[in-house]
């Protein structure tokens, strides 16, 4: 029998194939960043992200949780913006990046190498105001998003918002990536989706608004 189906499991055992599916994500983005920046790197701020820190009935200032930050780019611009910023990133190079990007920039948001599924091993502890994830829970293996999710929802302050762009399931050849607007109501319990918006891509893609109850 699939080992995978023999759950239910104590928290924190993985099978082998879940060990190798997180062994074979982490070597596939060390892999982009060892090779300079990588694609997605386009050192821009989504005008999703910059409505919510300056549009019409802005966000005021508080704390930021930003879920895989790549080399910086939305962390120093909510620093800049009097955010609280805490990140985390699973690749060491792309937080060595980082680091440097917001030592230019003359801002401190705290840029941890960590792990988005697994915050209770770091000091990212809450409340948080706003979540932001560009791109990460999407390619987060399966077996690991239910961890990403509570460890979000215990660091929401009430009222919380959320947002997340993510790749649609079949964006990619590969069929444990993407994420859905049914898979995050699923999973983000205590939360309201609020929102969902097409991207402009070629393949799905959506921005998501969440907000904690
Ligand atoms: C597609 S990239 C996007 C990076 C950045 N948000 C941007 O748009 O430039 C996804 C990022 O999430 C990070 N990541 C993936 N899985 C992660 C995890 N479990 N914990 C923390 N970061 C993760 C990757 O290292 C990578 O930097």
């Amino acid at each position: 029998m699939d080992e995978a189906r023999t759950s239910p499991r104590p928290e924190g055992v993985r099978t082998r194939t879940e060990i190798e599916q997180e062994r074979a994500q982490r070597d596939y983005l060390e892999a982009f960043y060892r090779e300079g920046p990588p694609p997605w790197d386009t050192g821009v701020t989504p005008p999703e992200l910059v409505a919510l820190v300056e549009g019409d009935g802005a966000l005021p200032a508080g704390r930021a949780l930003e879920l895989g930050f790549g080399t910086g780019t939305n962390a120093v611009y909510l620093a800049r913006h009097g955010w609280d910023v805490v990140g985390v990133d699973l690749v060491e190079r792309a937080v060595e990046t980082a680091r440097v990007k917001a030592a230019e920039a003359g801002v401190t948001p705290r840029l941890l190498h960590a792990d988005a599924t697994r915050l209770d091993e770091v000091d990212a502890s809450g409340p948080f105001d706003l979540f932001f994830d560009l791109s990460c829970l999407c390619g987060i293996p399966p077996h690991r998003r239910d961890a990403y999710a509570a460890g979000l929802t215990r660091r929401a302050a009430p009222g919380a918002l959320l947002l997340m762009f993510g790749y649609g399931p079949g964006a990619f050849d590969d069929p444990t990536a993407g994420v859905s607007a049914e898979e995050l109501s699923t999973r983000f319990s205590g939360w309201e989706l609020v929102d969902t918006t097409p991207g402009t891509n070629p393949v799905p893609t959506f921005w998501f608004t969440l907000r904690r109850d």
